[in-house]
């Protein structure tokens, strides 16, 4: 969607201050022994809570309030019985509606003792989120977030995913500009405009190049043996920059 009023903007914000907020909720219980399927309860009594609905199970009948990976899982993972373990990648990634607008992001938790690769993916999915957010601008080409993404990973040693991207939300939860890649796209015209809302979500591998729908239907996993982490914002394009919705105030 693209914004054009300040209440559209209030509303955004909103929800994506709950989506952040559940997130951290969940993340905070992020340990070895817990069930997948406890973590999401967890998310979706807080998003009941605050009036929210989870935008998976609203709009694509997903079988989970929020998306919870694991490991060689990289996105759109069901929350089940699996019980989180001591040297896990858990990604969770939530995404709601509130008052008809939407809110998407996510965040990849390591559960300790991890190894230098799992923390160094971590990181790098992280910086890569960073970077393409500074190329965020009314005006610029929308292929500056791919070059942003592709270009750290590949500085850090690192593959990207290519078959899952970035998206534009806001009045649903995946709309124009529908993908986004993760590497630069030299052919792709298409430009940032002044209240245009999207994710940017990189998937970042320590060698994976793409995922794979699992038999489930739903879970997009790589092959196994590969570590690959996701951090995503939902943000508002301006002419200064990028106003994140997702971002959660510095804890005082
Ligand atoms: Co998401
Ligand atoms: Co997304």
């Amino acid at each position: 969607m693209t914004v054009e009023t300040p209440e559209q903007l209030e509303k955004l914000h909103k929800i994506g201050q709950i989506v952040a907020q559940t997130i951290r909720l969940m993340g905070s219980h992020v340990q070895a022994g817990i069930t997948t399927k406890e973590l999401d309860e967890i998310g979706r009594a807080y998003l009941k809570s605050c009036g929210a609905q989870s935008a998976p199970e609203l709009v694509y009948n997903f079988p989970g309030a929020t998306c919870i990976s694991v490991n060689h899982e990289v996105a759109h993972g069901i929350p089940g019985n699996r019980r989180i373990q001591p040297g896990d990648m858990v990604n969770i990634d939530v995404s709601a509606e509130g008052d008809g607008f939407f809110g998407d992001a996510g965040y990849t938790f390591l559960v300790e003792p991890v190894i230098d690769i799992q923390r160094h993916i971590a990181t790098t999915a992280w910086k890569a989120l960073a970077r393409a957010i500074t190329q965020v601008r009314a005006g610029q080409p929308l292929n500056v977030i791919g070059r942003a993404i592709e270009v750290t990973a590949q500085e850090n040693g690192c593959s990207v995913i290519l078959n899952i991207g970035s998206h534009g939300v806001g009045s649903g939860l995946h709309e124009e500009p529908l993908f986004i890649p993760s590497f630069y796209d030299e052919s792709d015209t298409r430009t940032m405009h002044e209240g245009m809302v999207i994710t940017i979500e990189p998937f970042i591998s320590s060698g994976a190049w793409e995922v794979e729908e699992a038999a489930d239907g739903w879970t997009l996993c790589t092959t196994p043996g590969f570590y690959t982490a996701q951090f995503e914002h939902t943000m508002v394009i301006t002419k200064s920059g990028a106003r994140l919705m997702t971002e959660l105030p510095a804890a005082s």
